[in-house]
């Protein structure tokens, strides 16, 4: 603990002397509300409660409903949103908001054309020493300007044709990450320009919402956010998750600025506007080569979209030099990255069963290469949303493929068309076992109701039964498994046990080696922990983190089968629905039979000692976020190692986070935890956390 030098002026109540005047008290609930802000939405650490938060919250809400002069444009309750605007108003830009030059080759030959354009430029010669560049992401949203008076945001506005954009203060306020004011000595005038954008999952749990309610889905993420950030109804704009990144300068007064764009950044950011931290200083076309492959490694596990990356000449001095075309700046260039999204014909429409029987209407493309792969199938989530899309089979649609997320169909390329007239139905007989497909009342979900003698399901429930996250078997593929079941040999997750290599050899295209790899790969899963094999049981409701709780909490299959609905719902965040899920699943003699056959085959979950647990839990209580590639250890191993030791792993880091396990490679996770100070780790160290 830090002696404490100065103290505060304290009453007896150990809360800080209340100030004389409202003014006052108004001024001192912004500050603590604004800093508090910036912890929760762009440092991701918050210090204090949600409910503390409400309570100065509404105390200055109050303040200024009492004394309106004390009402000021940087006040955290001006975030809540306006009236309903009749129109956006028109800005003049007083610096022109650019655009970049596009290298249109997206090869690494694209990175190495710039470099030698901005040395013929600068006259410089073989002998002179490489370039230094500013290398950052090329966010896919919309840009804008946000201009500072005084410390305080007066006025934010799109970038329209570049010298007049459209008045968006009272939306863009309602981004929670976007300060009220700048922290620090402000310039008088600053005017900030960067890219307002909506993250990936954000945009895929709004379309989930929108599915859910029968409502029409968005496209892709940028579209959602510029239509949101035009919306005149600062109440629907505060729906819409919105983030912010900063990425360069409009007007400035009173400001000596940095002698290098790199500079610029991390004053930005010390200023708490949020910046990117994927980005990097690095010298001539190698530098950048490396960081174009970096960040295309990178692309898919980003939490939002890019559609290339930035370069841009870091020197200030030199971009002066270098100045600029018509409209673009001769030190920058965007060199983007093959699209996420395409155009392509919608042959047929497939029928998808699932693990639980429910029907998908899958769309068979032409062939089309997106986001980095080809893709010939993408899903049409359901025919709900095909007919609100007016979807069509001969149409041409749009693919998107971008991060981890199952291609889809986001709509129709634009067009008109006289009227719609669908020309697929959702089948009244399962594609697969001919049984009946039944939809609940009112709802979107078609089933197949043959269950387990359906041949779709039980291939789905195969596949999700060997998956890497559940028993990991591998070499047992969707090909093999859709073998195995069309020839008889396979019909439930026992049988998978009673496999011989002979059998297996004596299938199509299935060679002595492989069938033994198998038969191994097979022997190996018999010991999976019991989590992992509760979730290989595909019990609906139970997810991995479902089944790790269950496992924790009963310890031991038994106790878990046996367990009533009101034990059930002892367990920590499992509700009355999983419960009810659960129960049923070990009600039916016929899932207990499978059980006991794996058992009886030799499966052996490891089981969990449960509440009454006595070994060793070194990381109890502890958190800890893995970054970049360890040495020996997957980033699942690590994970499985770190949660039997009671550890919890998150994806961010925060002030609450106890470690940082960083590998080769780490971004800007690291870079967080030194500015927050929580210590950081290699492997060894981890290692050291776990016992050795
Ligand atoms: S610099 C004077 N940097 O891409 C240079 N732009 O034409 C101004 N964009 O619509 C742009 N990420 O909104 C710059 N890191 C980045 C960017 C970026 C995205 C957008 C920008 C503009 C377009 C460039």
């Amino acid at each position: 603990m830090l002696p404490i030098l100065v103290a505060p002026a304290r009453d007896n109540a150990g809360m800080t002397a209340a100030p004389a005047t409202p003014a006052a008290r108004a001024a001192e609930l912004r500050a603590q509300l604004n800093h508090h802000a910036h912890l929760y939405y762009v440092l991701d650490a918050p210090e204090l409660p949600d409910a503390e938060y409400d309570k100065l919250f509404q105390e200055l809400q109050a303040l200024e409903a009492a004394h309106p002069e004390l009402l000021t444009a940087d006040s955290p309750t001006q975030r809540v949103g306006g009236a309903v605007l009749d129109g956006l108003l028109p800005v003049r830009h007083v610096v022109p908001m650019l655009s970049i030059t596009t290298e249109t080759d997206t090869t690494e030959g694209g990175a190495i054309a710039f470099d030698a354009r901005v040395r013929r430029e600068l006259g410089l010669g073989e002998a002179d020493p490489p370039v230094e560049y500013a290398a950052e992401l090329k966010f896919d949203g919309l840009a804008m300007s946000l201009r500072y008076e005084q410390g305080v945001l007066v006025q934010a506005a799109t970038r329209g044709d570049g010298e007049t954009g459209e008045d968006v203060t009272q939306n863009v306020r309602t981004i929670g990450q976007i300060p009220l004011r700048l922290q620090g000595d402000a310039p008088a005038v600053l005017e900030v320009r960067g890219e307002v954008y909506m993250r990936r999952d954000d945009f895929e749990k709004l379309n989930e919402r929108q599915r859910e309610r029968g409502e029409k889905t968005f496209v892709n993420p940028r579209n959602t956010a510029a239509g949101a950030i035009r919306q005149l109804d600062p109440a629907l704009v505060r729906q819409r998750p919105l983030c912010f990144y900063a990425y360069g300068l409009g007007e400035v007064q009173g400001w000596e600025l940095p002698a290098t764009h790199a500079g610029l950044l991390d004053a930005l950011a010390a200023f708490g506007i949020p910046v990117n931290g994927d980005r990097a200083v690095v010298q001539g076309p190698a530098g950048l080569v490396v960081f174009h492959r970096a960040m295309a490694a990178k692309r898919d596990a980003l939490p939002f979209d890019i559609d290339g990356v930035v370069y841009k000449v870091n020197s200030r001095e030199l971009q002066a030099r270098l100045g600029f075309k018509t409209r673009e700046p001769r030190w920058a260039v965007a060199h983007k990255y093959p699209a996420q999204e395409q155009v392509t014909t919608l042959l047929a429409i497939d029928i998808q069963v699932g693990r639980t029987g429910k029907l998908t209407p899958v769309a068979r493309l032409d062939p089309v290469f997106v986001g980095g792969t080809t893709v010939s199938n993408a899903t049409l989530h359901n025919v709900f949303e095909m007919r609100r899309k007016g979807v069509r089979v001969g149409d041409k649609v749009i693919v998107r493929r971008a991060g981890d997320v199952i291609p889809e169909v986001v709509g129709r390329q634009p067009g008109v068309r006289a009227a719609y007239v669908p020309n697929f139905h959702m089948p009244r007989a399962c594609p697969v076992c001919d049984s009946k497909v039944v939809r609940e009342k009112g709802g979107i979900e078609y089933r197949c109701t043959g269950g387990v003698f359906c041949p779709a399901q039980r291939k789905q429930a195969l596949l999700h039964f060997a998956g890497r996250r559940a028993m990991d078997i591998e070499g047992l593929g969707d090909k093999l498994v859709e073998q195995l079941v069309d020839a008889g040999i396979v019909q439930s997750l026992p049988g998978l046990y009673k496999l011989g290599v002979a059998k297996l050899a004596a299938l199509e295209r299935m060679a002595e080696k492989s069938a033994q790899n198998l038969v191994d790969a097979l022997e190996k899963s018999k010991t999976p922990t019991l989590a992992r094999f509760l979730f290989s049981l595909g019990i609906r409701q139970v997810g991995e983190t479902t089944a790790k709780d269950l496992a924790r909490h009963f310890g031991t299959l038994d106790k878990l089968m046996n367990a009533s609905v009101e034990q059930l719902l002892e367990v920590p965040d499992v509700g009355p629905i999983v419960a009810a899920s659960i129960h049923t699943f070990f009600a039916q003699p016929h899932n207990r039979e499978v059980v006991e056959q794996l058992l009886a085959a030799g499966v052996a979950p490891k089981e969990s000692a449960g509440e009454a647990d006595d070994r060793p839990r070194p990381l109890l209580g502890k958190t800890l976020v893995l970054t970049g590639t360890l040495p020996t250890l997957s980033r699942d191993e690590a994970q499985a190692l770190i949660e039997e030791a009671g550890g919890k792993v998150s994806g961010s880091v925060s002030k609450k986070t106890s470690y940082v396990i960083a590998g080769e490679e780490a971004g800007s996770k690291l870079e967080k935890a030194r500015a927050l100070g929580v210590e950081v780790l290699d492997e060894a160290g981890l290692r050291g956390l776990l016992g050795g």
